[in-house]
């Protein structure tokens, strides 16, 4: 059967991850989290305390990144690692997810970012999810999907998420969080999120997530 490209955008803790995690496994493809590079870049950028105005600085600090996914037997899972580190857990941080929408909206690290992702799909056989995979990453993608939730729904997925991890989190810190990154990442003005013309919607409010997976396998088969 032919190889193609599946992209996933949306908007923050829509479920991306999970249905583009199902699919690949589904359909024996990659799966890349593009977001894990983004949070990858912050957390070098706040560990190293780059100044990220500077742009000087960004470009320095980004020639001394190496991110690669590597793909954990055990988790069965490709984490990413930063200069040989598994940070697969450490960007999940709300500490992380309070700065990278900045940090995701500087031109250079879009360009980084952008080259390596578009360099692994070469291949094809590959899912991607993130917030311009099917606008800019891989525009001629055979399938896009673009992911919509409630925002109560998201909103309460992501607690959930965080909560196990800390349980100070408030609902309100979550709340703001995803707002404050929605509002960044669609009106920023290197390739802000928005819907591909080619697009189909998966709205996974009230799916469950056999349903949503099943609708992304029908989008798949006529296409492939
Ligand atoms: O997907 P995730 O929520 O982990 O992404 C974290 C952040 O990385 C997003 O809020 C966004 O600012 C940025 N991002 C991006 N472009 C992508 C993926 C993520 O700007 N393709």
């Amino acid at each position: 059967r032919k190889k193609i490209i599946i992209t996933i955008d949306g908007w923050s803790s829509c479920g991306k991850s999970t249905v583009a995690r199902q699919l690949a496994k589904e359909l024996n493809y990659v799966y890349i989290d593009s977001g894990a590079m983004y949070r990858a870049i912050t957390l070098y950028f706040l560990r190293n305390h780059i100044d990220w105005t500077d742009i000087r600085e960004v470009r320095e600090a980004l020639s001394n990144i190496q991110l690669d996914f590597r793909f954990n037997e055990q988790s069965q899972q490709s984490e990413i690692f930063l200069n040989d580190e598994n940070v697969e857990y450490v960007i999940r941080d709300l500490v992380i997810a309070e700065k990278v929408s900045e940090i995701a909206a500087i031109r250079e690290v879009r360009e980084y970012a952008v080259k390596q992702q578009q360099a692994m799909g070469k291949k094809k056989g590959i899912v991607m999810d993130g917030r311009d995979i099917g606008t800019v990453v891989f525009p001629d993608a055979e399938l896009k999907i673009f992911m919509t939730a409630d925002n109560a729904v998201r909103v309460e997925r992501r607690f959930k998420e965080l909560y196990a991890k800390n349980p100070n989190i408030t609902i309100e810190e979550v709340k703001n969080n995803l707002e404050m990154r929605d509002y960044i990442d669609s009106n920023r003005e290197v390739s802000p999120l928005r819907q591909a013309a080619d697009a189909l919607v998966l709205d996974n409010s009230n799916l469950t997530m056999e349903e949503q997976l099943n609708k992304a396998l029908d989008w798949v088969s006529v296409k492939i």
